[in-house]
């Protein structure tokens, strides 16, 4: 799909893509392809009809994690809080115990399992997050499973230090001395090692202050690391307009964020990241502001926030139907907000169309519209998926 004033979905119809090492090199009606594309050694899937999307960006998880949370779930429904659990030592710190404890193989195996259902559900791209660590050895033992799923996976994963998730015990009478950790240690290591892509740090009262956020935010910048911001999810604490005078890629969740925020948000250019997920697995009510991201011209993403506390959710289609659902997004604006809209956050210019040049990633779907990708809920449409020009699933040939 490619992007047309007159169509939200730049649909094409009968339409052919044609793809060699690893990228899309010719799209157009069958009827236009030129003969040249087709050779003896050319192999074809022909989707009878089905669509081709972009394959998703999920631009926001949290999936390398031990243990889950499913006890705390069951003891909120019963009516403590999200923000009364974390601060009696449970929620990230829950995980961060059982993160700890798992060994190495254990922990990929079950991320790897995890990033497999969301490229069952068509992803090709996937940012994950370290953060329940929250000491060097694990925080970076998170980073390379993350990177080592990707790989065995056959998909992009871009990696994100999330150090400042929250304070870890031994350190509960001492923040300046674990923010030094994660400043002069964790985000230097990282990018020494390559392991991580970006940098992210939760701005909310249970977690960091706008000035911690801020100086964790400005080593990442001093070490070429991009960042980005868990901002206004519990309350308005100016995270939206912190992110944008940092020149963050994005701001995510953004449940609280002021007009003002927004502004800054526009003027900076930096993306509003929706994760319809949280929303929903928190029972909260207070909406993202979207008609005022959509009238300021913010880009707006959506994506799973796949992790045990706030959302257990292993399907990008599901986070999709909920941003239409719950935050009142078009199908259209929905489906950007996991390809063409998601790419950029990871600074991943290459995908997210499907365009000559772009990479070949590519999802097939046996859908009649391209907003059935929003409209059904616990159905899995997906007939294959193509990663830098290899089928990594329905190899079906036609
Ligand atoms: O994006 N908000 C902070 N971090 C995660 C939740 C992490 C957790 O509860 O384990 C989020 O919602
Ligand atoms: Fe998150």
């Amino acid at each position: 799909m490619v992007e047309r004033a007159d169509d939200p979905w730049g649909a094409i119809r009968d339409a052919v893509v044609a793809v060699s090492d690893g990228f899309v090199r010719w799209v157009g009606p069958e009827v236009d392809a030129p003969a040249r594309l087709l050779t003896s050694a050319t192999r074809t899937l022909d989707l009878r009809g089905g669509w081709v999307t972009p394959g998703l960006v999920d631009a926001h998880t949290h999936l390398v994690f031990g243990g889950n949370r499913a006890d705390e779930w069951e003891r909120r429904l019963q009516g403590a809080t999200y923000e009364e659990i974390a601060r009696a030592g449970g929620g990230i710190l829950s995980t961060v115990r059982a993160t700890r404890a798992a060994d190495r193989e254990s922990l990929l195996a079950s991320a790897e399992d995890r990033l497999t259902t969301l490229v069952d559900h068509g992803c090709t791209t996937v940012e994950i997050k370290s953060g329940y660590g929250l000491d060097l050895a694990t925080e970076l033992r998170m980073l390379s499973v993350a990177r080592d799923a990707g790989a065995r996976a056959g998909v992009t994963v871009s990696t994100t230090l999330l150090g400042a998730h929250a304070l870890p015990p031994e350190y509960r009478d001492d923040r300046a001395s674990y923010l030094d950790l994660v400043c002069r240690e964790m985000i230097p290591e990282a990018a020494r090692l390559g392991l991580a892509d970006a940098v992210d740090a939760f701005c909310e009262g249970i977690a960091f202050t706008p000035a911690e956020c801020a100086r964790v935010l400005e080593t990442a910048a001093a070490h070429g690391l991009a960042a980005r911001l868990h901002a206004d999810q519990l309350s308005d604490g100016g995270g939206a307009a912190l992110a944008a005078r940092l020149g963050a890629r994005s701001a995510d969740h953004l449940e609280h964020t002021s007009l003002a925020g927004v502004e800054a948000m526009a003027e900076a250019n930096t993306a509003a990241v929706l994760l319809p997920g949280a929303y929903h697995f928190l029972g909260e009510t207070q909406r993202p502001p979207v008609g005022a991201f959509r009238s300021a011209g913010v880009p707006m993403v959506v994506a799973t926030d796949l992790n045990p506390g706030s959302s257990p959710l292993g399907s990008p289609l599901l986070a999709l139907n909920f941003a239409c659902v719950l935050f009142g997004l078009t199908p259209a604006e929905a489906v950007a907000g996991m390809t063409r809209a998601a790419a950029p956050v990871l600074g991943l210019e290459d995908r997210g169309r499907v365009v000559p040049g772009a990479r070949a990633d590519l999802a097939c779907w046996a859908v009649r519209t391209p907003a059935e990708l929003c409209y059904w809920m616990g159905v899995n449409p997906v007939t294959a998926v193509v990663a830098g020009g290899e089928v990594v699933r329905g190899a079906a040939d036609g």
